[in-house]
């Protein structure tokens, strides 16, 4: 096993995963021989995500920071994923080896996570796209997830499904009290800080509808979204699938950030049962929808503080003796 002190910064370090609304939904447990990741129940989003698909997903983008982080001090983890476990909300079972050399992606995928935050402002196009969507699908494709593009003439039908659904969760109340709940609050280690989130001037259309924030560009330049827009897909719609797929997603943010773009996952399309299905059909792809990335240049900004994270003391805790994983 590596040591205490190893573990803690590969944890701290994880828990700059993307999440749902911030919400920062893992729990990690550090035994003798293993570390095991479990969902925090108590943080799952009922009116927004009533099955907890978003809330594994947020998981499974934490598993696979702390795999990149504990790679680059040659630690490979050999993981056992949704094991076997009287706890329904253990995800996944870390064992270690030690290994002599650490890959490139790895210790590019590291070095990219105290720099990746979540871009909501609109975006120029990426440069070189189509060479870098090529390294993406590669690195999904590990994790059995697929990736496709949405086109150019696909996104006006993005966008009005974006629009029309908005207008419908305006009067669903349980929504809107949940994401005033979880957003501009600036006293939380957690949720979403009114600087991370645009000013009304600088929505993006195909972008999920947040109360006014404060977030706005430094110039007039890009003011329609050129983002390119990726869509992650599973075959199946299991839970392994949903930790899998968070884990896709965590490696394609990190590696656009290496590459110096900029990232905003978007899921309140595959929120409704509907949307789901038509975002299916635009993709062309016999897939399960999970998450939309939007990737591009970032706008030059007035940036605020990067979103806050919940103290190491609040995620993460010794087995105690006598209590059993499996
Ligand atoms: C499963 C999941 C769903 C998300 N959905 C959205 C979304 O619909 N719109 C959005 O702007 N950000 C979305 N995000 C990004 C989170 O809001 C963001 O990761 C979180 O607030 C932490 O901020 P950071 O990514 O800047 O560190 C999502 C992230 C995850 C992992």
């Amino acid at each position: 096993m590596p040591d205490r002190r190893t573990v803690e910064s590969a944890v701290a370090l994880s828990s700059r995963a993307p999440s749902l609304h911030n919400s920062q939904p893992w729990r990690w447990i550090l035994g003798a021989d293993a570390l095991t990741l479990y969902t925090d129940n108590d943080r799952i989003l009922p009116a927004t995500d009533p099955s907890g698909r978003q809330m594994v997903l947020s998981c499974g983008a934490a598993l696979d920071h702390v795999q990149r982080a504990l790679a680059t001090e040659r630690w490979c983890a050999v993981i056992e994923r949704i094991p076997h476990s009287p706890d329904q909300q253990c995800l996944a079972a870390l064992h270690f080896r030690r290994v002599d050399e650490v890959s490139d992606v790895d210790v590019r995928l590291a070095a990219a996570i105290p720099g990746r935050r979540t871009e909501r402002l609109p975006m120029d196009s990426p440069p070189q796209w189509q060479q870098t969507v090529g390294f993406l699908q590669e690195l999904v494709e590990e994790a059995d997830v697929h990736l496709d593009e949405i086109s150019e003439h696909e996104r006006p039908a993005l966008a009005g499904m974006s629009r029309q659904l908005s207008g419908e969760r305006r009067s669903d109340p349980a929504y809107q009290s949940e994401l005033r709940w979880w957003t501009g609050h600036a006293a939380y280690p957690d949720g979403l800080p009114a600087e991370a989130l645009p000013d009304p001037r600088w929505t993006v259309a195909t972008e999920r509808e947040f109360p006014a924030g404060r977030a706005a560009s430094d110039t007039v330049g890009i003011e329609e979204d050129r983002a390119a827009i990726l869509l992650l897909s599973t075959t199946t719609d299991s839970r392994l699938d949903w930790l899998r797929c968070g884990e896709a997603l965590s490696a394609v943010l990190l590696a656009c950030t290496y590459c110096g773009l900029a990232t905003c996952p978007v899921t309140h399309l595959t929120e409704s049962a509907a949307t789901r299905t038509s975002l299916a059909s635009l993709a062309g792809g016999d897939g399960v929808p999970q998450v939309l990335i939007r990737v591009g240049m970032r706008t030059p900004t007035r940036s605020g503080p990067t979103t806050p994270r919940r103290p190491l003391s609040e995620v993460l805790f010794r087995e105690r003796p006598g209590d059993a994983r499996s």
